[in-house]
């Protein structure tokens, strides 16, 4: 019978990375062993004999391109993680690649063909699978050892890592670990910003299959796809082993803000406009002097760590509290609003309540959102409680900023099920305030700096605000923002921005459209680290939101796309897909799980297999 083994007589070529790939049934036929009558192929099939690896042009999360060559045979999951161990980029799994969006209103496919062409590469071609760039031992370490010099013990600054004596310095250093300023407002302008909630479910249709090929996805050489965080779940970032996680991360939440895929508020643009500014200038600085601060740098990280303790769903917590034996209370008279009852309100976690409030509530599974006008003292907190049929709306107004930073960390910790004795509740309230803080008016007029040519609002806020006001002035209000963050060093401004970005409501859905049973409008499926939330495809409300916890198996109908979610106590969900590839919907939310399993464990090791299990349908 016909042999796999094709081309063997010729030895001068290197055919090693070749293979043969049937285009007909978008197959690899990779097992070498197999004879091709097994692989069940007659006569007449086209088989290709070619390499595995081919050129992928990536858009990291900064929006910058380089050229990678890529194993189009490997599981995609496989592909990321050798990419991202190229890049230093610890958590793999949290990374997936993305088609790039179309852009609607652009119909001329060749026009934006033409662009595509003209793409601005940087860097050297990299080759991932085949070691980290950054040829400094130590450097990268899954056993969390912090990075120092091989030679003489001495710890081992970011930046003379990645200036050091790596293949990327010959190219351009910076543009993994080190943010760069966007360069002129068109870039803003140019670039796709989706509309609505539709145009971002769309983009997410664009998810690769973790467990299949890029070439079994009609993926072809030379193509640009997106690497992008894809789950919002940030396993144990830390500045002193992340440095180009952490600036990865935060190029991608200012892109996600400067595009308005995330909405927030106008003081809070201002704030983060003011970190990018702040963040624009100690980058320019420290690439200025890179060779010269190295144990400044050091110092910088240990004081961010010491700061900043890291609130993140999965992160760290530390148990400040100690051994609480019984559970604090918040009682406070609230003034809720636009609900029937004024009194007491108790968030009481126990099942006997002491005391009578007026009303209690129980949280669990609660959305909960910030109505919050720093300037104008508003300070309320929209809850939605989940009911048999559907959603209770409630308002709360505070009356200042501390008792809303209280109250908004405790119904944050009941909406997750947790008491007000957890560790993190003190940590939830110090950034609810801290938070707040950054997005202050500055009283004091006489010490803001003077208007300087260098701070370019067009690119430092969203389009949106810029239609609103005059350039004058949004440089005045960022001048007058940036005086909260100027103390802050680069790296805290950079993991603060993160914070802030993890506080805007919205953060972490990632939206699909899908079709309810009874449901007549297109409506859409949410997916965030912990929850599933049937929302309106207009307003973005919730219809009504089901806990993974209080999950106990899913299904996917793969023939009429139908996802099936049980309850432990409560009707199940179940969902048609539409538009989009069921398997993109079920391995969110089997990563999901996966990742919330581990971050509640703290468990460092990433069992693949338990990965793949959880993406295909085990619970
Ligand atoms: C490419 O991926 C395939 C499938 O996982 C694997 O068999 C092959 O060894 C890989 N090639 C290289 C050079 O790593
Ligand atoms: C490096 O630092 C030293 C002293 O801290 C200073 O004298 C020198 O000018 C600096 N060099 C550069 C290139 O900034
Ligand atoms: C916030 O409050 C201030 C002062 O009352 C007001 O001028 C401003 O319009 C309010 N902003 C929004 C977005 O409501
Ligand atoms: C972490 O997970 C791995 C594999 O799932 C398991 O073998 C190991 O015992 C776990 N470690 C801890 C500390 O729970």
């Amino acid at each position: 019978s016909r042999s796999m083994h094709m081309h063997r007589q010729d030895v001068k070529k290197d055919w090693s990375d070749h293979a043969l790939w049937w285009e007909k049934k978008k197959t690899w036929l990779l097992k070498t062993h197999w004879t091709l009558d097994k692989y069940g192929i007659q006569a007449d099939a086209r088989l290709l004999f070619t390499p595995q690896h081919k050129l992928l042009r990536l858009q990291l999360p900064n929006m910058k391109h380089m050229r990678v060559k890529v194993n189009f045979s490997d599981r995609v999951f496989k592909a990321v993680s050798d990419i991202c161990k190229t890049f230093n980029i610890r958590h793999p799994e949290e990374l997936s690649l993305l088609r790039k969006p179309r852009d609607p209103k652009k119909k001329k496919k060749k026009l934006e063909e033409a662009e595509e062409e003209a793409l601005e590469l940087e860097g050297p071609l990299l080759t991932p699978g085949s070691g980290s760039i950054y040829s400094s031992p130590g450097l990268y370490s899954k056993t969390m050892t912090p990075t120092y010099d091989s030679r003489d013990g001495s710890p081992l600054s970011p930046t003379t890592a990645w200036f050091g004596d790596s293949p990327l310095s010959e190219g351009n250093p910076s543009i993994l670990a080190v943010s760069q300023p966007i360069s002129s407002p068109d870039i803003l302008v140019k670039m796709y910003k989706p509309q609505s909630l539709l145009d971002k479910a769309k983009i997410n249709q664009g998810w690769l299959d973790s467990s299949r090929s890029l070439m079994e996805q009609d993926v072809k050489e030379n193509e640009v796809l997106l690497l992008r965080f894809k789950y919002h779940s940030f396993f144990d970032l830390n500045p002193k082993y992340d440095a180009i996680r952490v600036n990865q991360l935060y190029e991608q939440a200012k892109w996600a803000i400067l595009l308005e895929e995330i909405e927030c508020t106008e003081e809070e643009m201002m704030m983060f406009a003011a970190l990018q500014y702040h963040i624009n200038k100690l980058s320019i600085m420290s690439s200025d002097n890179h060779m010269n601060n190295s144990e400044k740098e050091v110092d910088e990280v240990d004081a961010a760590l010491s700061d900043l303790e890291i609130t993140l769903e999965g992160g760290k917590t530390s148990n400040t509290m100690g051994d609480i034996t019984s559970i604090p209370e918040l009682a406070d008279y609230m003034k809720v609003f636009k609900f029937i009852v004024f009194g007491l309100i108790s968030l009481n976690y126990r099942e006997e309540a002491h005391g009578t409030p007026a009303h209690q509530m129980n949280l669990r599974g609660c959305e909960v959102t910030p109505d919050v006008n720093i300037s104008g003292q508003k300070f309320n907190i929209k809850l939605l409680i989940p009911v048999a049929d559907g959603m209770n709306e409630i308002w709360l107004r505070c009356d200042a900023e501390k008792q809303y930073a209280q109250w908004m960390a405790a119904c944050r910790l009941a909406s997750k099920g947790k008491t007000m004795a957890d560790s993190s509740y003190n940590l939830e309230v110090q950034n609810i305030l801290s938070f707040l803080k950054m997005q202050h008016m500055n009283p004091d007029p006489q010490i803001i700096e003077p208007i300087t040519t260098d701070i370019n609002p067009e690119c430092l806020v969203s389009p949106r605000y810029l239609k609103k006001y005059k350039n004058k002035q949004i440089s005045a209000r960022i001048l007058e923002a940036h005086q909260n963050v100027a103390q802050m060093s680069l790296i805290e401004a950079k993991m603060r921005f993160i914070q802030a970005w993890q506080s805007l409501p919205e953060f972490g859905i990632t939206h699909f459209l899908a079709k309810f049973q009874g449901g007549k409008k297109d409506e859409l499926i949410g997916i965030t680290y912990n929850r599933l939330i049937r929302m309106d495809a207009s307003t973005g409300d919730a219809i009504k939101t089901w806990r993974f916890s209080n999950m106990k198996q899913w299904n996917v109908n793969w023939e009429i796309k139908m996802v099936t979610v049980e309850f432990a106590d409560e009707p199940s969900l179940a969902f048609i897909c539409a538009e989009v590839d069921c398997k993109v919907v079920h391995e969110f939310i089997g990563g999901y799980i996966f990742l919330s399993t581990r971050a509640k464990d703290q468990n460092e090791s990433l069992d693949e297999e338990m990965f793949y299990k959880l993406t295909s349908g085990w619970v």
